[in-house]
């Protein structure tokens, strides 16, 4: 069983970091358009009691989430929470803290948010705007029709730049990343559950149509893994 390539943590790093990471955050048409996130300071359930009551939920209700929520949700998948020889770490574990794995959000009802696609910045805790518009019908679509993701508030999705583990794992890098999205995906099911929002995974959907609306090209980046979130829609009584 091969183990990769050993290219000292530090080297692999940078040459990942300089993998399309850390880009100055700007608007698909060229003009700056950052949305400093609030602080992620939540602190609700235990983790035994999120474990408990995490489970997928696919209805939500057409309310928006809050701007925290969003930030805590987006900080619960790849925020910042310490770092070794000055590169970042993160939430959830990565390969050699390489993280291919880009977190954007179709954004469809958040309060303080114009609808549209943004991407996170895990270095600045902050949104970066490409595309304004409601998109949930579109992504609907292109999710073989699940409902889940056209009523979202917001879907998460997880977007790997591929080179960035290849770059030390070489043909085992493919192996890592989609563990890592499970990594992402757990946690924001544990920090839905904890917020009392609704979420589910979804692997099932159209991989040209999601990296089209997302302007990957589906080589070098592409969507692997995704999260519909949601206030829960409560059962009739
Ligand atoms: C890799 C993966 C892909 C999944 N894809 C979908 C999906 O496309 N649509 C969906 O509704 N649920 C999807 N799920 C959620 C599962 O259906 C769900 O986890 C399972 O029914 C167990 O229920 P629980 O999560 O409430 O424990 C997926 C789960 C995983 C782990």
């Amino acid at each position: 069983m091969t183990t990769g390539l050993r290219v000292p943590l530090a080297i692999a790093a940078a040459v990942a970091l300089m993998i399309s990471q850390g880009r100055p955050l700007m608007g698909g048409d060229g003009m700056p358009s950052k949305t400093n996130l609030p602080k992620a300071d939540y602190r609700g359930l235990t983790l035994e009691e999120a474990v408990e009551k995490r489970r997928s939920v696919r209805e939500f209700t057409k309310q928006p989430l809050s701007l925290k929520e969003l930030s805590q949700l987006l900080f619960a998948a790849a925020g910042r929470t310490g770092s070794v020889h000055g590169f970042g770490l993160r939430a959830a574990p990565s390969a050699g803290a390489l993280y291919p794995i880009d977190v954007y959000v179709l954004v469809s009802s958040v309060e303080g948010l114009e609808p549209g696609i943004y991407r996170y910045s895990t270095e600045e805790h902050a949104l970066e705007r490409l595309k304004s518009g409601l998109f949930a019908q579109q992504a609907q679509k292109e999710s073989l029709g699940q409902e889940a993701v056209g009523g979202s508030a917001a879907t998460f999705i997880l977007a790997a730049v591929f080179e960035r583990c290849r770059v030390k794992y070489g043909d085992r890098a493919l192996r890592y990343i989609y563990i890592e999205a499970g990594h992402i995906s757990e946690n924001i099911y544990l920090q839905a559950a904890s917020l009392g929002l609704g979420s589910v995974a979804v692997g099932a959907f159209s991989d040209q149509g999601w990296n089209r609306l997302l302007g990957l090209d589906g080589e070098k980046e592409s969507v692997v893994y995704m999260h519909p979130v949601g206030k829960v829609k409560q059962p009739a009584p």
